[in-house]
């Protein structure tokens, strides 16, 4: 099942559901945190709740997954995680994506969830490449990418449309070993 989420120590990922629509505005209505992304900041739940309604078709079509993100033990949903696409069928590929709320920026968080999405998509689907497309100028996203051993491939210019504006995306990727 796409949707199991993968176990980190200290750490609960399960798949987004309906209930997480109270958290996820939390998280996505930080300007902060939607910065570099493509959407604005959530302004009403039910915002939230469109989301996890593209989450939950991703996972029951077997095309992705979004995992939300909790300490152990720790009801607050602190981010998210997953895949926005799994190719297996013209290409075994598959593009990650992550969020963390502001203040658990800088803790390491994402370093220690990663491995364990990354080792999902290579070891469990035999994915062989992991891509992730990353809006210039977000720094800390391609920190952490390097962190994890992607390599920037190029940039992909005006890519991107929202917010009113064009935005040029880099695409960082990850080979199978
Ligand atoms: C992208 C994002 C998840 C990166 O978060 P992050 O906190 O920088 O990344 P990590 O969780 O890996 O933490 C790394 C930081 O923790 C520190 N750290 C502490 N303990 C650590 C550990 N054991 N291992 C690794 N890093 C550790 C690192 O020094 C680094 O901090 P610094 O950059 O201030 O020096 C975060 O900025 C975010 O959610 N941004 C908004 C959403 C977004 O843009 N998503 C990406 C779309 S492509």
């Amino acid at each position: 099942m796409i949707a199991d989420p993968p176990r980190v120590d200290g750490f609960e990922l399960r798949a987004l559901c309906e209930a997480d629509g109270p958290g996820l505005l939390d998280l996505f209505s930080d300007p902060e945190v939607c910065a570099f992304m493509d959407i604005d900041p959530l302004v009403v739940e039910a915002e939230a709740l469109d989301i996890i309604d593209w989450a939950e078709a991703l996972a029951a079509q077997g095309l992705g997954v979004r995992w939300g993100v909790r300490r152990a033990g720790d009801p607050r949903l602190i981010g998210t995680v997953g895949f926005n696409r799994i190719e297996r069928d013209r290409g075994r590929w598959g593009e990650i994506a992550y969020d963390l709320a502001r203040d658990q920026w800088g803790r390491g968080v994402m370093s220690a969830i990663l491995p364990a999405v990354i080792s999902r998509g290579f070891e469990d689907w035999g994915l062989l490449r992991l891509e992730a497309m990353v809006t210039t100028g977000n720094q800390r996203s391609c920190v952490l990418l390097e962190r994890m051993g992607f390599r920037l491939e190029g940039v992909l210019a005006r890519r991107g449309w929202w917010k009113d504006r064009a935005w040029d995306q880099m695409v960082f990727a990850r080979l199978a070993d």
